[in-house]
């Protein structure tokens, strides 16, 4: 009797905790993280559609044709799904054309594209509002990259490099930025390296000597084998996460980066963020108020050089679309929300400038103010019920990755 009126009592207070948090949470997207359920419902009339269902759809097509080893989605019903629920929505067919591009079913892709070409032709949407943006150019859709040249972010301190490259045999690029940045003793550290051609490596050359390799997230690993051979006299330094991922974990790493052990004391300050799949570490180079962000932001930005097709799509379809943000996944990567949240704090009390994140334009635009606050400022409102209620919306909407990602997390 008395131990049923316990479990009864723990029970009542779950529920009305959880009920706090779903009050709380009642203005905020799920979709578009950080922002408010207004500016979804903008975004939809933008879109002439109701997006919900369209990001529940499209971000399994998405995740099941680009990490197939993870996520297992049948492709071919999630596109019948998709194309039922939105036949007149040219994003919907856009983003059939990727899967199929991707496969290599490149008449089915045209096939795609073509449509969604014909219904945005003959939208009326002032150009303000338009999506047009995340149609491919004739030259991303061919498969030809733009031209990559070393790009003067802060004259003779921060410089930036993409690098385009594609998944496998698929023909469509996804582009990675490498931060260089001069230290104060002349020595060159780069963020993110990338590979580039030797001329743009003679390039980085004459800027002075290449001491650092610092890949800060756990999930980049695809340039590391590449620069090492183009920088042989420069060390190597990843997060702890490359030595498990399978990926990187046979790479040559020099060391690994320390929470409360910066590699450049007093320069550059370092944000960990433990608690988080990415165990990403957001770097502030003081003397220039320059944020150095990997995955842990992604801005997608219409005009801007770097963004491709591939990102542009991607990146709208995980709720980002003319802003800096975190996509919408990443709520299920916070294994430890307090840890999260702690550095999120930590890391809003620095003096940013700007912010330049891996996957975004080469270069912020001119007096872009600092995106940091609004991109994750949202974080320190959360507590922990409010995290479950993101991680249980999200995974409401995608059971099979619900069922997929238990499966990740026991294998490690
Ligand atoms: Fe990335």
């Amino acid at each position: 009797m008395v131990g049923g009126l316990i479990v009864g009592g723990i029970a009542l207070v779950c529920v009305i905790f959880w009920m706090r948090a779903r009050y709380r949470m009642r203005d905020r997207s799920r979709y578009l993280l950080g922002e408010t359920r207004r500016d979804e419902a903008a975004l939809s009339v933008r879109a002439g559609v109701d997006l919900e269902r369209f990001f529940i759809l499209s971000q399994r097509l998405l995740w099941g044709q680009t990490q197939p080893d993870l996520f297992t989605v049948d492709l071919d019903a999630v596109i019948a799904e998709l194309l039922g629920e939105y036949p007149d929505f040219f994003v919907a067919h856009l983003v059939v054309a990727f899967i199929r591009r991707e496969q290599g079913e490149d008449e089915l892709a045209d096939e795609a594209l073509a449509r969604a070409r014909a219904i945005e032709a003959k939208l009326d949407t002032p150009p303000e509002l338009s999506l047009r943006h995340l149609l491919p150019t004739e030259d991303e859709w061919a498969g030809i990259p733009p031209k990559v040249s070393l790009q003067v972010v802060v004259p003779g301190v921060v410089w930036r490099v993409p690098a385009y490259f594609v998944h496998g045999k698929a023909p469509l690029h996804e582009v990675s930025n490498a931060t260089i940045v001069r230290r104060r003793d002349g020595g060159l550290v780069i963020y993110n390296p990338v590979d580039v051609p030797l001329e743009i490596r003679d390039q980085i050359l004459e800027l002075g000597e290449v001491t650092h390799l610092v890949i800060a997230t756990k999930f980049h690993n695809h340039f590391i084998s590449a620069t090492q051979k183009l920088f042989p006299g420069a060390k190597t330094y990843g997060v702890r996460g490359h030595l498990k991922n399978p990926p990187s974990k046979d790479l040559h790493f020099d060391g690994f980066l320390r929470e409360g052990e910066p590699l450049f004391p007093g320069e550059i300050d370092e944000f960990a963020f433990g608690g988080h799949e990415f165990e990403e570490v957001v770097m502030i180079h003081r003397d220039t108020r320059t944020a150095i962000l990997h995955d842990l932001l992604v801005s997608n930005r219409a005009g801007l050089e770097g963004h491709t097709f591939w990102i542009r799509l991607y990146s709208f379809c995980w709720g980002i679309d003319e802003r800096v943000g975190v996509l919408s996944y990443q709520v299920i990567l916070w294994t430890k929300f307090l840890s999260v949240r702690r550095t999120v704090r930590a890391l809003l009390l620095a003096d940013v400038e700007r912010v330049l994140v891996a996957h975004g334009p080469v270069v912020p635009a001119p007096g872009e103010s600092p995106q940091l606050h609004r991109a994750l400022g949202w974080v320190c409102e959360l507590g922990p019920i409010e995290h479950l209620v993101l991680i249980r919306d999200f995974f409401g909407g995608q059971p099979g990755f619900f069922r997929d990602f238990i499966r990740y997390m026991i294998r490690g």
